[in-house]
């Protein structure tokens, strides 16, 4: 008889069933210890690829690393046991062909433990949607502001302001969704296209910089809790954690240096 207990985490089909229904809620993840904190409340964690600016301190998503991904996806899987754990293909890892996309993924799944990933990119990267989903690997697209290829957008600019572009995001969430897709991030894009889109695809939208409009919202877990001195405009700052980070350090280097810290408590007899 088996000892262990049975795991039930959300699945990509219930996700997938949540379109116009009750709000999906979702937050970055990179390591253990949060992960576990978020799984309480998020339908899915993604490990995002912002790790890479967010753990990391690079500029941009392009450096990060297939292995840098699954050591983070690992983390999160290990800390967590409810909540659908969504793993991003980094920059290079998937463009090139649906096959080099199916290998990347299949080893981030198989490594990781995580029950779907996340890829970039909307026509150009229909087809190999299609190819991953009907090889058993579930995808999560993401359009509008798509950080991966800030270096051909001219960096990281709000989608949709100019109503003569609302045909091609339109055309890339169909093309999406039509492929297999099990839902679709929309970042940084004008309310009214984000409104359009989850009012057009079957699939539930999921909002970052987006409106209120969409099917569920996601948000970078460390500019919610107030560790980004440098938040995205449209972020909600829920706590004041790198302050209290910092006092903390504080009264810690001021009772070290003045010999409070370790006191009798603090020491193995
Ligand atoms: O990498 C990331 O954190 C993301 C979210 C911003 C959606 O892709």
């Amino acid at each position: 008889m088996s000892t262990q207990k049975p795991v039930r985490r959300i699945t990509v089909p219930q996700i997938r069933n949540r379109k116009g229904g009750q709000p999906i809620v979702s937050l970055t993840s990179y390591h253990a210890h949060t992960a576990a904190v978020v799984d309480k409340y998020a339908d899915f964690i993604l490990v995002g690829d912002s790790l890479g600016m967010v753990m990391h301190g690079m500029d941009s998503t392009i450096g990060v690393s297939l292995e840098l991904m699954i050591m983070h996806g690992t983390a999160v899987v290990r800390g967590t046991e409810r909540s659908l754990v969504v793993v991003d293909l980094p920059f290079g890892s998937y463009e090139e062909s649906p096959a080099l996309a199916f290998r990347s993924a299949a080893k981030v799944m198989k490594e990781t433990g995580c029950g779907a990933v996340k890829l970039e990119g909307g026509q150009r990267m229909a087809e190999t949607i299609r190819f991953l989903t009907e090889r058993g690997i579930p995808v999560m697209a993401h359009i509008g502001l798509t950080p991966q290829s800030s270096n051909t957008m001219g960096g990281f600019k709000t989608q949709g302001r100019d109503e003569s572009d609302w045909v091609a995001h339109e055309a890339d969430a169909e093309a999406v969704s039509e492929a297999g897709a099990f839902a679709l991030v929309l970042e940084g894009m004008v309310e009214p296209l984000a409104a359009r889109i989850t009012e057009q695809v079957a699939i539930p939208t999921i909002g970052i910089g987006a409106s209120a409009k969409c099917d569920g919202q996601i948000l970078v877990l460390e500019d919610m809790l107030g560790l980004n001195p440098k938040p995205p405009k449209f972020v909600k700052v829920y706590s004041d954690i790198g302050d209290r980070i910092e006092q903390a350090v504080k009264t810690y280097t001021e009772e070290v240096t003045s010999r409070k810290f370790p006191s009798e408590d603090n020491i193995y007899r």
